[in-house]
């Protein structure tokens, strides 16, 4: 199915975006925007790929969101702030949870003061003790966990009752969820661009996981941008 985007749809596409109902574990929805041949960014960063209906789904998602899940490369390199609109039915929005093993954060980045709701940091023991503090001191709520692997991160945010998950990357932290087989949708953004050049794929992970076939559920498309939705195909039995 091709729907035409609605300009001021937002009510409909939270509707077409929709998580499943009644959810008892985090449901993983990543969600990126790539060039039409490939590229998960342009001179560094995601902001070249971008247009007025990625923007407004890219809000979306975050409304229907309870955590936004990121790796820390990608907060560094798009110097993320706290998410600004309410999860939609409450009155704050989406903490952003970044991955670390290095807890290399700068406690004075957007991430920390520009944000209404405390940035949840996954880390570990190994990360050095002082740059944990000085994260904790800046008002950051520092997890200290036995691995970052997918499994371990996800039952951390299940354990918190945030089980409507958006992970917006970077390539790192989905090769490693598809590597787990932790993606159950994935909204992938075709920009009608070639950016040729060097940069990545929108995932890097380990070698030799198998390939996991995805269904299209959903298909939008605005002024030349394609706005894609697929979901893993659940084995049966
Ligand atoms: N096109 C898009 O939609 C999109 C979306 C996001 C990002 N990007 C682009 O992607 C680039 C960044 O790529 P990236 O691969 O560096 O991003 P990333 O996955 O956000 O960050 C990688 C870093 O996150 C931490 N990390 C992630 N997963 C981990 C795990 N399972 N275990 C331990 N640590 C983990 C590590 O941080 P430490 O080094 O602190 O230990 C690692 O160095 C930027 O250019 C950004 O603009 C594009």
């Amino acid at each position: 199915m091709i729907t035409l985007l609605p300009v001021d749809g937002t009510s409909e596409l939270a509707e077409h975006y929709a998580y499943p109902d009644d959810l008892t574990a985090p449901w993983v929805r990543v969600n990126f925007v790539a060039s039409a041949d490939g590229a998960a960014s342009v001179d560094g960063t995601s902001g070249g790929l971008g247009s007025d209906a990625d923007k407004q789904v890219f809000g979306v998602l975050r409304e229907l969101a309870e955590v936004v899940l990121v790796g820390a490369g990608t907060v560094r390199a798009e110097d993320y702030r706290g998410a600004r609109r309410n999860t939609a039915g409450r009155d704050t929005p989406p903490p952003i949870a970044v991955v670390t093993g290095s807890a290399d954060l700068d406690p004075g980045s957007k991430l920390l003061i520009d944000t209404r709701v405390p940035p949840i940091v996954l880390t570990l023991g190994s990360a050095p003790a002082d740059r944990r503090g000085r994260l904790t001191a800046a008002g950051a709520d520092v997890v200290v966990l036995d691995d970052l692997e997918p499994a371990t991160l996800l039952a951390e945010l299940g354990r918190r009752g945030l089980h409507r998950v958006l992970c917006e990357g970077g390539p790192s932290l989905f090769g490693d969820l598809v590597a787990a087989g932790a993606v159950d949708e994935l909204c992938l953004t075709v920009a009608p661009l070639l950016a040729g050049g060097t940069a990545g794929r929108i995932a890097r992970g380990p070698e030799g996981s198998p390939a996991q076939p995805l269904t299209l559920v959903g298909a939008l498309e605005a002024d030349g941008t394609l706005l894609l939705r697929y979901r893993r195909v659940t084995p049966i039995g």
